[in-house]
């Protein structure tokens, strides 16, 4: 007999398979080929794509939680999260309900993702990352270990944040009314790079290809192609052509 408790409406795919203690909420879909550990909990409305792997405990579709003094949080509706084929899903990992997570992303371990939030194709995860709600973080991406991407941010495609990159979006520091009027996230443009424990201030944007050195505090934008480092980060020179995105040979 089963240990797991399977909704009689959820669907699992040929070949997918779990561990022990699983819950699998109302109407959730699991593709073929999957892997699913022990103790992981997929709440309702739920798709999974194919061949996906997830690990013990984690969680997939977690409701929002607004604190009983949450200035910003809202109450609301949010569609099912859906994750899509061949992505690997670590330990302890949660995905809020309302994410969208592309094809053969990895999220590893103890990272969170927030509600409101897309992950675009094989992008990486890194272990203990957390990317806040309101965030769209594009494709080919590199977020490194404990990194943390504020609500309202975007990242586009081949962008690269080194681990403990600090990011915030609130230059009123949870004072005032006024504040509310200039909540902003962070812009990294295409291929933009973000050097270990750097700080970017609310709003700010590192242009396309430009790159933020290691410990930097971005109270500016960094310009396109062109390295900034110091507190408060200047431009230091220009991104060397080889490293360039367009002399990477990739294609996309
Ligand atoms: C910005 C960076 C690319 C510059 O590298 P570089 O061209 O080899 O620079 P150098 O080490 O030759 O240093 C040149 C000068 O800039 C200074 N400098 C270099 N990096 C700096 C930084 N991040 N912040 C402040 N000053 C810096 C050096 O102290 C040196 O100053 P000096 O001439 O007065 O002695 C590099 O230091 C950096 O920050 N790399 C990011 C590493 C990283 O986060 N990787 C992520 C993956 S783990």
């Amino acid at each position: 007999m089963s240990d797991s408790i399977i909704h009689r409406t959820a669907r699992l795919g040929d070949g997918t398979r779990h561990g022990h203690f699983c819950v699998f909420g109302d109407g959730v879909v699991i593709g073929n080929g999957c892997v699913i550990g022990n103790n992981v909990v997929i709440h309702d409305g739920v798709t999974i794509g194919e061949n996906v792997r997830i690990d013990d405990n984690a969680v997939i579709g977690k409701m929002p939680m607004k604190a009983a003094n949450s200035a910003v949080t809202k109450d609301q509706e949010l569609p099912p999260t859906v994750i899509g084929s061949d992505c690997i899903i670590g330990t302890s990992v949660v995905v809020y309900r309302g994410c969208a997570v592309g094809r053969k992303v990895l999220i590893a371990d103890l990272s969170t993702v927030r509600e409101n939030v897309t992950v675009g194709d094989f992008t990486i995860v890194g272990r203990g990352v957390a990317i806040e709600n309101f965030c769209t973080i594009g494709r080919y991406c590199k977020l490194e270990t404990n990194v943390y991407i504020t609500a309202y941010s975007e990242l586009e495609d081949r962008v690269f944040v080194a681990p403990c990159v600090a990011t915030s979006n609130d230059n009123f520091v949870g004072r005032t009314e006024e504040r509310f009027k200039h909540f902003k996230g962070v812009t990294v443009k295409k291929g933009g790079r973000i050097g270990v424990n750097a700080t970017i201030l609310p709003g700010k944007t590192v242009g396309a290809d430009g790159m933020v050195g290691a410990g930097a505090v971005m109270t500016t934008d960094c310009p396109p192609k062109k390295i900034i480092v110091g507190m408060p980060a200047k431009v230091f020179r220009d991104v060397p052509e080889e490293q360039l995105l367009e002399n990477q040979g990739w294609e996309e």
